[in-house]
């Protein structure tokens, strides 16, 4: 090493860092995370510098041969990344250098700064974090496809309010869960078009006089591109903001869905019950089975809306070009990324394994006056009133049926006669047989014509598109990870052909 006031990069200065300077500044810490993406960037770029003819043949074998090492001790758990390094960049850097001396080891850093560096490895964590949780998101819609197939005629009632509103069925609800989640994978895939471009080479903010090529190295390392300008390449952080601003949609959803499945889960609704697996006990009342998998996906959202609040904050006004204010930015993405995964497949697991009590869903959308509308809407096809008139007529209905202590199958086409003479001072002539079925859930859902309603026919035709819509998202989401797994092999190869000695 170089004799400098310990460390690699402090020529520039007479002392080292104080300790608790040291230990302020330094990312290392976080940066386990990024030390096999640094390793692989690394490598991209020797393996470009040399082809430009910035190294030779020897030199590269040695520097890849150390640079193996590490990955291989990291492997093994042998790694300690210690606070005495500012960061995995240095801590690299360092261990080539001692292992071939500075005059080889040296070379590595030709050409690139830390701050094209730590922008690249972000974006190779990141668009494998999104990979994996836009595969653990198309799991939890398949899931729940399923679900929703075995649902197409299980009444229950919609909620407005959280009172009743409509009668809809289990399968409508899940269908509409869908639909939410697809539209949280497509934004992640146009967000990760943007991830997955190559800011290496940008160097330090504005590039370099060795003739570097960058559309290689992003070749090698299975971008779609580069970041163009260096400035933006070092000095831009808008795709991991947007990646957590996507993240934090996506645990809204998440939060909404378990949300409606807690409550669903009380005595007082029935609907359905966790499994054994996906519960939790109390230590203090032996008869509670609590959801606390999916109270947790609830709490974990103000995390997430946390993190992406300090990603804002920290991005805010910032001067550009790289200020060390961007190293902040690493924990709060990876908590993003980290907490909606875990809640995506536990979700998946409580909705694969929870009992659905379709005899409660359906007793209880058969006892609710939620088929209020479709009885309002009957009338007015049945004898001509206004949708206003039939609903005042109803209206009255719905209030004499409950102080009389009816249930909603008891109301006859007479009452509704009566009340019409009384609301409207109209006769009408209202077949008990229309009443019937309309105030039978599953007769009135045969009624629903709109696109997009609950009937069983629209359910059964929204659900098949939706197979093929989820199987063309697996195909694209497929590819993109293929993409990355390519190049990382043959990456691989290739450094394993300089070591050897075979490689060209
Ligand atoms: N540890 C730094 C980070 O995470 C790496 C870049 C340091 N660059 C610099 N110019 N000090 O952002």
């Amino acid at each position: 090493m170089t004799g400098t006031a310990e460390g690699i990069y402090r020529g520039r200065v007479s002392k080292g860092l104080s300790e608790r300077a040291k230990k302020f500044v330094s990312s290392i810490n976080v940066d386990g995370g990024i030390l096999e993406d640094d390793l692989d960037g690394t490598e991209a770029h020797e393996l470009m510098l040399y082809e430009q003819g910035i190294l030779s043949r020897e030199e590269l074998s040695k520097i890849l041969t150390a640079l193996e090492k590490i990955r291989e001790e990291h492997k093994k758990g042998k790694i300690k990344l210690d606070p005495k390094f500012e960061d995995v960049h240095e801590f690299v850097e360092s261990k080539v250098i001692s292992e071939v001396g500075v005059e080889i080891g040296g070379k590595i850093h030709t050409g690139r700064s830390r701050n094209d560096q730590v922008a690249l490895d972000i974006r190779m964590r990141l668009r494998r974090e999104l990979n994996e949780l836009s595969s653990s998101l198309l799991r939890l819609i398949e899931t729940i496809l399923k679900l929703a197939e075995r649902n197409i005629e299980t009444p229950m009632p919609l909620f407005t309010h959280i009172q009743h509103a409509q009668i809809g069925t289990f399968g409508h609800y899940l269908l509409a869960q869908v639909d939410i989640l697809m539209r949280d994978f497509d934004r992640l895939d146009e967000c990760y078009c943007r991830v997955n471009l190559s800011p290496l080479g940008g160097c330090a903010i504005g590039g370099s006089s060795f003739e570097l090529d960058r559309k290689r190295t992003a070749d090698i390392l299975g971008f779609d591109g580069v970041v163009e300008n260096s400035l933006d390449a070092v000095s831009s952080r808008d795709v991991v903001l947007e990646a957590a601003a996507i993240i934090s949609i996506l645990m809204a959803d998440l939060s909404r869905m378990a949300e409606d499945l807690i409550l669903w889960s009380t005595p007082e609704f029935g609907y359905i019950e966790l499994s054994d697996e996906y519960s939790s006990t109390s230590s203090a009342m032996p008869q509670k089975k609590n959801p606390c998998t999916l109270e947790l996906i609830r709490g974990k959202t103000g995390g997430v809306y946390g993190s992406l609040f300090s990603l804002l904050t920290t991005m805010k006004g910032l001067a550009s070009g790289y200020n060390r204010d961007l190293q902040e930015t690493k924990p709060p993405i990876w908590r993003c990324v980290d907490e909606a995964k875990g809640c995506v497949d536990v979700l998946e697991g409580v909705i694969g394994t929870m009992l659905v009590r379709r005899e409660r869903m359906l007793g209880v959308s058969s006892e609710s006056y939620a088929l209020a509308w479709d009885l309002a809407e009957g009338l007015v096809k049945e004898t001509g009133l206004s949708f206003r008139e039939s609903h005042a007529v109803v209206g009255e209905v719905v209030k004499d049926a409950l102080s009389s202590g009816l249930t909603v199958r008891e109301i006859t086409g007479e009452l509704i006669e009566a009340a019409a003479e009384k609301v409207l001072g109209k006769k009408i002539k209202v077949d008990q047989r229309v009443v019937n079925t309309y105030l039978d859930p599953i007769s009135s859902l045969k009624q629903r014509k709109t696109l997009g309603s609950p009937s069983p026919e629209e359910v059964s035709r929204m659900l098949k598109r939706r197979r093929g819509e989820l199987k063309e998202r697996e195909g694209k989401l497929n590819k993109r990870v293929k993409k990355v797994e390519k190049a990382r092999g043959e990456l691989e190869k290739k450094v394993k052909g300089y070591i050897s000695g075979r490689g060209r």
